[in-house]
């Protein structure tokens, strides 16, 4: 008898716990949010014409093209997957692992099912050529910065 309420209090501590993890994932987002604050992406002597590279550890990619240096979220617009780890990244675009979608290297839909381009980032450069995003401050996917020199 004993032995058997103990057992029925472990299964409902276990089942309440699972239900509180699952509705605590629904509520808070278990998909990554994306990038946010001030992030430093490497420098621009490393970026040839043209190149697009994740940034290990954030979920963003700094390219450039013979327009300039860009930064975009690397965060699938379809179910959020982070394409830094679950995708591909290369000059000749980015591919979402989580359901195929395709985007073009500045981040707009070649194929779904996602059904919005990727979000671009405030970019500045310093004399030194280091990168810096504003993950912040969202901009136009036109968007380009020249490097100093
Ligand atoms: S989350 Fe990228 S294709 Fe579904």
């Amino acid at each position: 008898m004993i032995e058997s309420s103990s057992r029925r209090r472990f299964l409902q501590v276990v089942a309440t716990g699972g239900a509180a993890v699952g509705v605590a994932c629904l509520a808070a987002a278990c998909a990554p949010t994306g990038p946010t604050g001030t992030i430093q992406a490497g420098n621009v002597s490393d970026l040839g014409v043209p190149s697009l590279k994740a940034v290990p550890n954030e979920s963003l990619a700094v390219g450039r093209d013979a327009n300039g240096v860009y930064a975009l979220s690397l965060i699938c617009t379809h179910a959020a997957c982070d394409m830094e780890t679950q995708g591909s990244v290369s000059p000749e675009g980015i591919v979402c692992f989580c359901h195929g979608s395709q985007f073009t290297a500045n981040g707009a839909v070649l194929s779904g099912p996602a059904g919005s381009p990727l979000e671009h980032y405030e970019v500045t450069i310093s004399a030194q050529g280091a990168i810096s995003v504003n993950a912040d401050k969202t901009v136009d996917a036109a968007t380009r910065v020249q490097p100093a020199g």
